[in-house]
């Protein structure tokens, strides 16, 4: 696919519809990931994906859990973090525009995060604990190249601190190693037709974000 078709197929899908990835598929996606840049090579990242029975275990106690409340713990950094100003601004401002967007079905937002997007397929991204920070923008490239990559194959994406808020559920039942920090969370899948799905999350304008030197 042209690359900017891929940037543009690229969003976060918050309803998946019943559709398999193939193993093959996963493979060549997190493959194609590891094309990203990391510090002297160092290539921190280590993936683990949930499918099948697995994927059905986590479901169920993430439903369980987030439908009694229970606030989120996740491992890289507190749930609540306090954002300065402008990032502020922007999480607001999508937070109002989607509920507006939704309307009657704003109740779908916390009912996708809840059942994890319905989506078919979950990639946790971990790094060894004790990495350097630097090693955390490594993991973010591989996280951002393994998004575009399933782009151009046809498969839709979901990064969400939502999958890795209940670390203990991850642990238990994909086996992670305790050396491992649980850093973030990926669903894969085919978008539903769903309005969840639609809403064109916006961008500062780029004049506000860039400065140029000469
Ligand atoms: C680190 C990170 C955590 C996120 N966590 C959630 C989440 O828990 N639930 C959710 O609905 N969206 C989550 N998102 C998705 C963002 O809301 C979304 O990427 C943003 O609004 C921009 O929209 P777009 O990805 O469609 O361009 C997360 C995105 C990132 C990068």
């Amino acid at each position: 696919m042209e690359f900017a078709k891929v940037l543009q197929h690229r969003r976060a899908i918050r309803h998946f519809n019943a559709d398999p990835i193939s193993v093959n598929t996963l493979h060549s996606i997190v493959a194609a990931a590891q094309q990203a840049p990391s510090w002297g090579d160092s290539q921190p990242w280590r993936v683990t994906i949930a499918t099948g029975d697995t994927l059905v275990r986590i479901k169920a106690a993430h439903q369980k859990r987030a439908q009694a409340g229970v606030t989120g713990n996740a491992e890289l950094a507190p749930t609540n973090p306090v954002w300065p100003a402008a990032s502020r601004h922007n999480t607001q401002e999508w937070s109002t525009g989607i509920h507006h967007f939704l309307g009657a079905q704003a109740d779908h937002l916390d009912a996708s995060q809840a059942t994890l997007f319905n989506a078919p397929v979950l990639v946790y991204l971990t790094i060894p604990q004790g990495s350097p920070v630097w090693s955390v923008y490594d993991l973010g490239a591989f996280g951002q190249t393994l998004m575009l990559a399933a782009a151009d194959y046809g498969v839709d994406s979901m990064p969400a601190y939502e999958l890795v808020k209940y670390p203990d559920i991850v642990r238990q039942f994909t086996e992670l190693p305790a050396d491992q920090l649980l850093v973030m969370g990926i669903a894969l899948g085919h978008r539903q037709a769903d309005r969840l799905n639609d809403y064109p999350a916006g961008r500062t304008d780029t004049h506000q974000i860039l400065t140029i030197k000469d």
